[in-house]
Parts: structure tokens; C-alpha cells; sequence
């Protein structure tokens, strides 16, 4: 049955912890009610956004329209192979449970992308990615509601065209699809993926000489337990911006004037630039302006230390995309969705 609640506060329902109130605001616990939200014609000509665990959402204000929060729960395997097997787990699921049950069936694959916050349904949107893994790596296809017909949609990877932080519901399909459930191929003889940054290193000190995928999970949650805020303790929503990608002859230009500067080659020629690093350099990690401010330990992520505002975030974003411009000729882009 549905329950359209009027002026509901979203601050429970985003990582970021920043008050804001939806006109109206409904929970989807299963297939049949996403049909009945699109049946019952509520959404036509209606100002509407799906959240699930709000990890990537940033309101700037009170939202005049319908928040639906999608709550559907179930994680089962459908379909088990000698050597992988299908998992498919509803959207509504938090992503590191998911993780979590893999690594107990025994399944690989998912581990690197451990205590990425927000729930499953939105993983593909953004096609998360953390110590050299990205969800896409690992993705078999998606269940979506069509919110303009009620239809129920398959997505297989290709159709999902996921890019770096990046995907068609990012795009061509942003507010016109429910994603209700995802499905995974993992595998029964997982390769280990291990030469990202300090996961060796966490792994030695950990006193683990031959790992498996549960190491590897604890070894990457004590990585980032370390450096990025718990959005329990200090409200945030992981990177705030994307690594900028630029050509090969303007990383040239910037090796010559920073040597220390970190580049990652892409397959196409240009280069990755590490947003953390641009922001540091700029002389902002740590800054603090109020309640909102740039964490300590890793400068990609912006935080609220209590009561910042939407626009009090927006605001020192619009100062590092300024400063990070006028010192290094980049422009940065967000990462989290700006409401
Ligand atoms: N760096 C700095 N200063 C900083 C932060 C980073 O100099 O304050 C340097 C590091 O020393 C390193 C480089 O920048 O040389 C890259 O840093 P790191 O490995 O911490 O990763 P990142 O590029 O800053 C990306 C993802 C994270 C993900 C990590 C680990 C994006 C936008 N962010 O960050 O994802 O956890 O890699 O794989 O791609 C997220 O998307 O919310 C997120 C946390």
C-alpha cells in the first residue's frame, strides 16, 4: 500500500546530514508499489527524484516535489556456475551488506569496493569504483521501472554505457528509470586485486601472507576507516568531485611546472589528475568556513561538521573550483548530485 507523506525532513535520508524538506515523499518496498506510483499518475507533470541511501546527494534547499526513497530488501543467488554465479540483490539493499554476504558464499569480485556507502540501486548509476575496481567490472544487467509507462526494463552492461563515475541514468535516462534490482557476476576462483595503492602494505601489517577475498575486504575497510569521514560521526558524501581527466599535452605542461604531480594514463591517451591532490596543493585540506570544510585527511571530500546548509557546501565547492582553475588551468567537476 502506498504511504505519500507530506513535508517529510531528508536529513535521516542523506549522508551529507544537511536539513532540507521534501513536499511529499514515498517509500517503494517492492515491485508492485513502483508500478502503483506510476499507475496512480502522481508522477505526471510532478517534480520527482529517486534516492536510495542518499550517499551521493547533496540538497541545497527544500525539494517542491515527490522524494521517493526506494526500500526494497532481498539479496539471492539465481543462477550458480563451476566457476562464478549470479547474484541479484534488490536495490533497496546498503551496499556493504551486499559486499558481505558475497565474501561469506565464498564470491570474489565485489571486495575492493567494500564500505562504499549508499545502497546497491544507485552503485550502476554512478558506476562506483574504489581501489582499482569498478562496479562495472562485476555487473551482469539491471531490473528498472519505466516511471513513464510502469514497465519493467532489463539493462544489460552495454546498454547501462558506464563510463568513469558514469552511466546512462546519469544522462540520457537521469529521473526516468527506478532501478529495483541489480545483478551481479562473481566468481568461485576470485583474483585478488591487490596493487592499488596501500593494500599491500595495509595486508603486511595485518601480518596476512596469503590472502583471500575477506582480507582483502578488511584491509580496504581499514584503509578507509583511516581516511575517509564516517558519515555517521561527520556528515559527507565521499568525493566531491571527479578526477579531472585532461589531454596528455596539458599533463605535460603541469609534470614540467609540479614534478610531484600524481597522473594516471587512460587507454585513449589523456590523462587522470588526482582531484586530492589539486586541492591540497591549493592550500585547502582542512580548511574550515563554519560548519562546512574539506577533510583533513583526504581533500576530495567535503564535510559538515554539524548544521552547514546546502549552500554552504555549494559555496566553498564554487571557492576550490575557482582556486583549483585559476593555479593549475583545470576545472573540476562534481561528483555528487546537486539538488
Ligand atoms: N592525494 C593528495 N591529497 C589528498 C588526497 C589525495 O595528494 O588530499 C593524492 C594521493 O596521495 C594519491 C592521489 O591523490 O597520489 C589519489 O588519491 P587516493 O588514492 O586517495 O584516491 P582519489 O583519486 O583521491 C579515488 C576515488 C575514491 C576512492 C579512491 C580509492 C574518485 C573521485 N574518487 O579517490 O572514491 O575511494 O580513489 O580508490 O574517483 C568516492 O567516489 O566517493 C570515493 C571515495
Amino acid at each position: 500500500m502506498l504511504n505519500i507523506l507530506e513535508n517529510v525532513g531528508l536529513k535521516p535520508y542523506t549522508t551529507f546530514g544537511i536539513e532540507a524538506t521534501a513536499r511529499q515523499f514515498v517509500e517503494i518496498k517492492n515491485q508492485e508499489e513502483a508500478v502503483q506510483l506510476v499507475e496512480s499518475g502522481v508522477l505526471r507533470d510532478k517534480l520527482h527524484l529517486v534516492i536510495g541511501g542518499g550517499s551521493n546527494i547533496l540538497f541545497t534547499g527544500d525539494f517542491d516535489g515527490l522524494v521517493i526513497h526506494v526500500a526494497n530488501r532481498g539479496i539471492r543467488m539465481v543462477e550458480s556456475a563451476p566457476d562464478s554465479a549470479l547474484v541479484e540483490a534488490a536495490a533497496g539493499e546498503v551496499w556493504h551488506d551486499l559486499v558481505s554476504w558475497a565474501i561469506k558464499q565464498g564470491l570474489g569480485g565485489l571486495e575492493n569496493l567494500s564500505l562504499v556507502p549508499g545502497n546497491v540501486g544507485a552503485g550502476p548509476v554512478q558506476n562506483i569504483g574504489a581501489y582499482g575496481v569498478e562496479l562495472k567490472d562485476y555487473f551482469h544487467s539491471l531490473r528498472a521501472i519505466d516511471l513513464e509507462t510502469g514497465s519493467e526494463k532489463v539493462f544489460t552492461k552495454d546498454e547501462c554505457r558506464f563510463g568513469y563515475r558514469d552511466s546512462i541514468f546519469k544522462r540520457a535516462l537521469k529521473g526516468k528509470m527506478l532501478i529495483l534490482a541489480v545483478t551481479f557476476c562473481l566468481s568461485k576462483t576470485p583474483v585478488l586485486r591487490l596493487d592499488y595503492g596501500a593494500i599491500r602494505q595495509e595486508l603486511e601489517a595485518m601480518n596476512i601472507k596469503e590472502p583471500a577475498v575477506a582480507d582483502v575486504s578488511e584491509a580496504i575497510c581499514r584503509i578507509r576507516r583511516n581516511k575517509l569521514p564516517d558519515p555517521a560521526v561527520t556528515g559527507n558524501a565521499g568525493s566531491f568531485f571527479k578526477n579531472p581527466v585532461v589531454s596528455s599535452g596539458k599533463a605535460e605542461t603541469l609534470i614540467a611546472g609540479y614534478p610531484g604531480i600524481p597522473v594516471y594514463h587512460q587507454p585513449d591517451g589523456s590523462m587522470k589528475l588526482a582531484a586530492g591532490w589539486l586541492i591540497e596543493t591549493c592550500g585547502w585540506k582542512g580548511y574550515r568556513e563554519g560548519d562546512a570544510g574539506v577533510h583533513p585527511k583526504q581533500a576530495l571530500v567535503l564535510v559538515n561538521y554539524g548544521n552547514a546548509t546546502g549552500i554552504d557546501i555549494i559555496t566553498l565547492a564554487g571557492k576550490i573550483q575557482d582556486s583549483v582553475l585559476d593555479k593549475f588551468g583545470v576545472k573540476l567537476e562534481m561528483e555528487v548530485n546537486i539538488v
